[in-house]
């Protein structure tokens, strides 16, 4: 595992809430955002799940994110 990914997962690990502020990139979240969260997901037994976890929007689009939201839920 690549020592960015250990350092990301660490940073999960020891926080109490995870915030996702994302914008929306064709119709869903951007690849960044889904690559760390798939890269946290891994391995199993270790997947970073359990976390309570907030989002909010940070597009400026008429439907305000809504589509990307959906995914990221
Ligand atoms: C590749 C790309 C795709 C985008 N797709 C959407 C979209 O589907 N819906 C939307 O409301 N905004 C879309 N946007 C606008 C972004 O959500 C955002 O509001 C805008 O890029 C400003 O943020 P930025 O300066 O961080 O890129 C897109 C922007 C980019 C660069």
């Amino acid at each position: 595992m690549p020592t960015k990914v250990k350092e990301f997962k660490s940073k999960i690990r020891g926080a109490d809430v995870i915030l996702i502020a994302t914008p929306e990139y064709n119709l869903s979240v951007p690849e960044a955002l889904n690559n760390a969260i798939d890269w946290a997901s891994r391995p199993y037994g270790d997947d970073s799940n359990g976390k309570p976890v907030a989002i909010v929007r940070s597009s400026i689009g008429m439907l305000g994110d809504a589509r990307a939201q959906y995914h990221l839920r």
